[in-house]
């Protein structure tokens, strides 16, 4: 009895050294120490043994039951630490590699220069509204008092969509739609995209930004025009920039006027960003005509207002001293990172 336990302790001793996973460490303990395992078999045999013998074998069992225990709780273990050793080295992360560049994307130079202007023109009480790049003639034309025989729809050359629909050729169609739904006092501005079928060089482009702007309300007069559009002016160029007021026409304004500034670039005495004039002109603006204020159902012997058109993009080129305005719709990288 004593040779076939130690054989068995031989035997499951080097079973256990070979076994590779926790699986067939399981299979041993059954094999060994299970209800049918070969030492509980022994174990069993205790009866069949005299009572002197029985104490001595009965200690060698157990002793032998103890260590077989310990053996397999230490391999478990060996194998657990060894697999977590293993999945370790698998998972290490080289922190010296260098990190993957994230790319964060910017504003494009005019997205920068229409919310300086709506930072400007909020800061003086307007609000923002938008309007449709796809117009019907009524809005872009018509009730702008430009009819369809005026020659002031010739310098407007125009994507027409179908008979009465186009692409808007001035942000000024959100005029009338303002006027349509609200009621005096109204100080709105309307900064979008506009399209005239343009050929394009350096300062000319078939898709173009404005931004509108409208004050109605009872007692506005040209003063009021002329605060605002210099506060303006003063505000995205700076304080010492000079503002002066040509005379226009327009034919949603009476009387209409054309503002030009001092030349950042030059201070005014003539150079490349102003092509030697000194001066910038950067929008249209005028008194409301009575009949745009008629159309729209407000009485012009009550209420007066006055409106501008500013050209974005010449702010931005201006601002920026952008050389052709092409760069702007390009979407040349190497461009636009600078901004
Ligand atoms: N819509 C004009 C243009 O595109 C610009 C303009 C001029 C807008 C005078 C106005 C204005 O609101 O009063 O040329």
């Amino acid at each position: 009895m004593k040779e076939t336990l130690e054989k068995i302790k031989a035997a499951a001793e080097s079973a256990l050294n070979a076994a590779a996973d926790e699986s067939e460490i399981e299979n041993l303990r059954v094999k060994y120490l299970g209800k049918k395992g070969e030492l509980t078999a022994v174990l069993k045999q205790m009866g069949s043994l005299s009572p002197e013998e029985r104490p001595a074998m009965g200690q060698l069992v157990n002793e032998a039951k103890q260590k077989l225990e310990t053996l397999i709780a230490d391999k478990k273990s060996r194998l657990k630490s060894k697999a977590t050793e293993l999945k370790l080295k698998a998972e290490t992360i080289d922190i010296t590699m260098p990190a993957k560049e994230i790319k964060t994307g910017g504003l494009h130079p005019l997205n920068h220069v229409v919310n300086d202007m709506i930072d400007i023109f909020q800061s003086m009480g307007f609000d923002v509204v938008d309007g449709p790049e796809v117009e019907t003639d009524y809005y872009n034309f018509e009730c702008l008092n430009v009819p369809a025989d005026h020659p002031a729809r010739d310098m407007q050359d125009t994507f027409y969509l179908a008979e009465n629909l186009l692409l808007r050729t001035q942000t000024s169609a959100a005029q009338i739609r303002t006027m349509e739904n609200r009621k005096p006092p109204i100080r709105v501005i309307c900064p979008g995209r506009v399209f005239r079928a343009d050929e394009v060089d350096a300062t000319h482009s078939p898709v173009f930004h404005q931004l509108e702007g409208l004050v109605v309300d009872k007692g506005i007069t040209m003063c009021d025009l002329k605060g605002v559009l210099e506060q303006f002016a003063h505000e995205i160029y700076g304080s010492d920039t000079k503002v002066r007021f040509r005379p226009s026409f327009f034919p949603f304004t009476e009387p209409s006027v054309e503002v030009d500034v001092s030349c950042s670039e030059c201070g005014g005495k003539g150079c490349r960003v102003c092509k030697g004039a000194g001066w910038i002109e950067i929008l249209g603006a005028g008194m409301v005509h009575p009949n745009v204020l008629r159309c729209c159902g407000i009485d012009p012997d009550v209420y007066s207002g006055f409106a501008f058109g500013i050209g974005i993009d010449r702010i931005t080129t201006t601002r920026y001293k952008i050389s052709d305005i092409r760069l702007l719709f390009e979407n040349d990288k190497r461009f636009l990172e600078q901004f």
